[in-house]
């Protein structure tokens, strides 16, 4: 990561296509005056994504693309140039940014993943991590590069994976892992 974030806040935007529950921890986190970050911009690529009503109750700006081609992903950038947009935080976005999107940040875009990568990556990471009678499973937060879920480790925490577990039960106890790994690796990246 090559930020710096000296006296002044780092400019984030969130992509989601979701629930938003990561966002949400996230625009908590970047409230607490530890935060290196500063919550500008939540970005979508579907307009019923439920987090997008955190725009409302915490004023903050969003906006919907649909990511499907270049012209669309150019204007994403022209947005978040605009706003000296710094860093970019994927929670539950659901597409695969391109590479000269990528390129664009320079190695500033981060996403949370529900599975102790290198391990399952991709979609349905509860169901194989059940089905291949793993006995952890847990929640990675990594740099994004060009390949899927590939990028620079920044950390992890382990979840136990009882007999009992279903998919369900598995993803809602990573959840609550991810809601703290996702601050923690902020602060490990971007603090001095
Ligand atoms: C999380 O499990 C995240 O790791 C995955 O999608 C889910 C999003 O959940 N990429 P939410 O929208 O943050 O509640």
């Amino acid at each position: 990561m090559v930020l710096s974030t000296g006296s002044n806040k780092i400019k984030t935007a969130i992509f989601i296509s979701g629930t938003g529950s990561n966002l949400k921890s996230l625009i908590k986190f970047s409230k607490l005056k530890k935060s290196p970050i500063t919550i500008e911009m939540i970005i979508s690529n579907n307009s019923k994504a439920k987090g997008l009503r955190y725009a409302k109750i915490y004023g903050i700006k969003k906006r919907v693309f649909d990511f499907k081609n270049t012209l669309s992903e150019k204007k994403v950038i022209n947005e978040l140039k605009k706003d000296n947009i710094n860093l970019i935080c994927l929670a539950g976005f659901m597409k695969i940014l391109s590479k000269s999107f990528i390129k664009n940040f320079k190695g500033n875009i981060l996403n949370i993943h529900p599975s102790l990568l290198p391990k399952y990556k991709g979609l349905n990471t509860h169901e194989r991590a059940i089905r291949n009678n793993d006995k952890y499973s847990g929640c990675t937060v990594h740099i994004v590069n060009s390949r899927l879920d590939s990028g620079k480790i920044i950390n992890q925490k382990k979840v136990r994976i009882n007999k009992l577990d279903t998919p369900e039960t598995l993803a809602k106890k990573i959840l609550v892992q991810e809601h703290k790994l996702y601050p923690a690796a902020i602060m490990k990246v971007l603090s001095l």
